[in-house]
């Protein structure tokens, strides 16, 4: 009876609601290249860890970054499927959550589990169903195919160590009309105060998302120290992957 009292209390604590369980099953025999240490003349930069996961919910976020306004400029619609790919702790999924609402779901895609664990508490305290947190790999952020209206990497694309991969598989997950969005700080301003390989110029970003069959459909330039560019699939291109 303590047993079954016990199990009930903790499936119903914060975090361990099965409608927000984390999708843990990556294919462990699938082999991943070595990471790579630069991409078409940039440098990648290393992922942030974990525990460095605060810094992304600081109390000065919304003054210096304008999250609001980024979020806006998404122009997200009730009942669409997208994905914060490279969620972190979920600071941007929980408002895509509440955007799109219960018709709608968001794909929460990390390489570490420890983030997502700490998105899976979050979303279950803001009460939010709609989420589905998946582990991803350095290669494959396990999205479903053709399916997905806007994937959303907020200071993350830089952190790619394998950005051809990543790229392959955004592509294919993106619905005909499916739109990636990048927010990246900007690599030309010196006064973003962010150190250099964390930050990226819109030609670098171009020519790496070109590179890749995507194509610039539209850029947001409000925000106070970031780059927001919106990408489309370049169907006139060859595709990633694709042979030369
Ligand atoms: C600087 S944090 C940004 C988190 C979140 N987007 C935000 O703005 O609050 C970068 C995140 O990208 C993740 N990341 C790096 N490479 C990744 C990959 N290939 N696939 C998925 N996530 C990745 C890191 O684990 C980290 O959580």
């Amino acid at each position: 009876m303590l047993l079954l009292a016990a199990a009930l209390a903790c499936s119903r604590s914060p975090g361990r609601d099965p409608a927000i369980a984390i999708d843990l099953d990556i294919d462990t025999t699938a082999a991943i290249p070595p990471a790579k240490t630069h991409h078409m003349g940039r440098e990648i930069a290393q992922t942030m860890h974990f525990t460095g996961a605060p810094w992304l919910v600081r109390e000065s976020r919304q003054r210096e970054e304008d999250c609001r306004m980024l979020i806006e400029a998404l122009g997200i619609k009730r009942g669409q499927t997208v994905c914060d790919l490279g969620c972190g702790n979920g600071f941007y999924t929980l408002e895509l959550a509440r955007r799109v609402g219960p018709t709608g779901t968001v794909w929460a895609s990390d390489i570490q589990v420890e983030m997502l664990r700490m998105l899976v508490e979050n979303a279950a305290e803001a009460r939010l169903k709609n989420i589905r947190p998946v582990l991803g790999t350095p290669i494959d952020p396990r999205l479903p195919k053709a399916a997905v209206d806007l994937v959303l990497c907020v200071d993350v694309y830089h952190e790619f160590s394998h950005p051809d991969a990543m790229l392959a598989r955004v592509h294919e997950s993106l619905a005909d009309d499916g739109v990636l969005v990048l927010a990246e700080f900007r690599g030309e301003d010196p006064a973003v105060p962010i150190k250099p390989l964390h930050k990226m110029t819109k030609a670098q970003v171009r020519a790496e998302l070109g590179a890749a069959g995507f194509r610039l459909a539209r850029e947001f330039d409000r925000l106070p120290w970031q780059h927001l560019m919106m990408f489309v699939k370049d169907e006139g291109a060859a595709g990633p992957g694709s042979p030369p």
